[in-house]
């Protein structure tokens, strides 16, 4: 599919300007470049879709927006569910997109990319060796990251829309491509979480929502489970966001960091590169 974002829609309106017959963009949102050609007012595409350059002005004036071209339209990447009464959208940053729903952002963009902020979450539970459970897919960066040197990444993923968004996003393509270590599995890790054998992971990554949208993903029953499913030594990291003050109340890293505790995790550390917490099991 071919996906539009600023910088591509820039530099093919400045080609027509100047009346050139080409002009070389990114089609897949910084990935790779290739060529498109400029035919009076109208712009053709590799695949054989043509646009008039005047549909590209929208795209120019929305950075934050990712567009697909669509049987000869421009189209912002965003719908809404019926089933979950959310509006998923891909929105462009200075490097990897991210994912919104309803406009809470899964992965950090603020003085960060979300690529960098994959790795840190990767780099929090380093050297990563064996088998590795993430518990939320979100796009899969951060499953991309472990996989590269784990020996397979299972992801669970509770909402399809997730899922056919990271399926059009270029950035994700690596986590559907033939070989690939990830296996992604559509279900509420919550649940999904019970049925998996004890001590079979050597490292967990759980990157859940907010507290206040996941509340199941931040409870003791399931910090049980996480350390059930490690094997003995396994290594978690909990990404808990903006660890904010240290006041009792809004100190949720301490808070994670307590209950991890209680529940048998040993060597509990902030991450603050990584805005979480990393622990060991004994
Ligand atoms: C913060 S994002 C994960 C970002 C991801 N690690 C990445 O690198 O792109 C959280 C994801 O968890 C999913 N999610 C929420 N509750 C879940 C649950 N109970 N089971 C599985 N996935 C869940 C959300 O739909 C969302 O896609």
């Amino acid at each position: 599919m071919i996906l539009l974002s600023r910088p591509a829609a820039s530099r093919i309106r400045e080609a027509a300007a100047a009346g050139a017959g080409t002009a070389r963009v990114s089609l897949d949102l910084g990935r790779t470049e290739a060529e498109v050609v400029l035919e009076g007012e109208a712009v053709a595409f590799p695949d054989g879709q043509r646009v008039a350059v005047g549909e590209l002005a929208d795209v120019e004036a929305n950075p934050e927006s990712v567009y697909a071209v669509l049987e000869g339209a421009v189209e912002k990447v965003t719908w809404f569910s019926e089933e979950t009464g959310r509006v998923y959208t891909l929105r462009a940053t200075r490097g990897w997109p991210a994912l919104e729903i309803s406009g809470i952002l899964m992965q950090r963009i603020k003085g960060v990319d979300p690529r960098e902020d994959a790795a840190a979450k990767a780099a929090a539970v380093s050297p990563v060796r064996g088998r590795v459970l993430e518990t939320c897919f979100g796009l899969g960066y951060s499953a991309l990251h472990t996989a590269r040197d784990a020996e397979s990444v299972l992801v669970f993923e509770i909402d399809p829309n997730v899922i056919d968004m990271a399926r059009l996003n270029p950035y994700s393509a690596p986590v559907f491509e033939a070989g690939s270590k990830i296996e992604v599995r559509q279900g509420d890790v919550a649940e999904e979480i019970q049925r998996l054998p004890g001590a079979s992971f050597d490292v967990v990554v759980h990157d859940p929502p907010t507290l206040a949208i996941a509340g199941e993903l931040y409870a003791t029953a399931f910090y049980e489970q996480l350390h059930r499913v490690l094997k003995p030594r396994g290594r978690l990291f909990h990404y808990t966001g903006d660890p904010g003050s240290r006041n009792r109340k809004q100190d949720l890293p301490g808070r994670v960091a307590q209950r991890l505790g209680e529940v048998g995790f040993a060597s509990i550390r902030r991450e603050p590169a990584a805005l979480g917490v990393s622990a060991r099991k004994p």
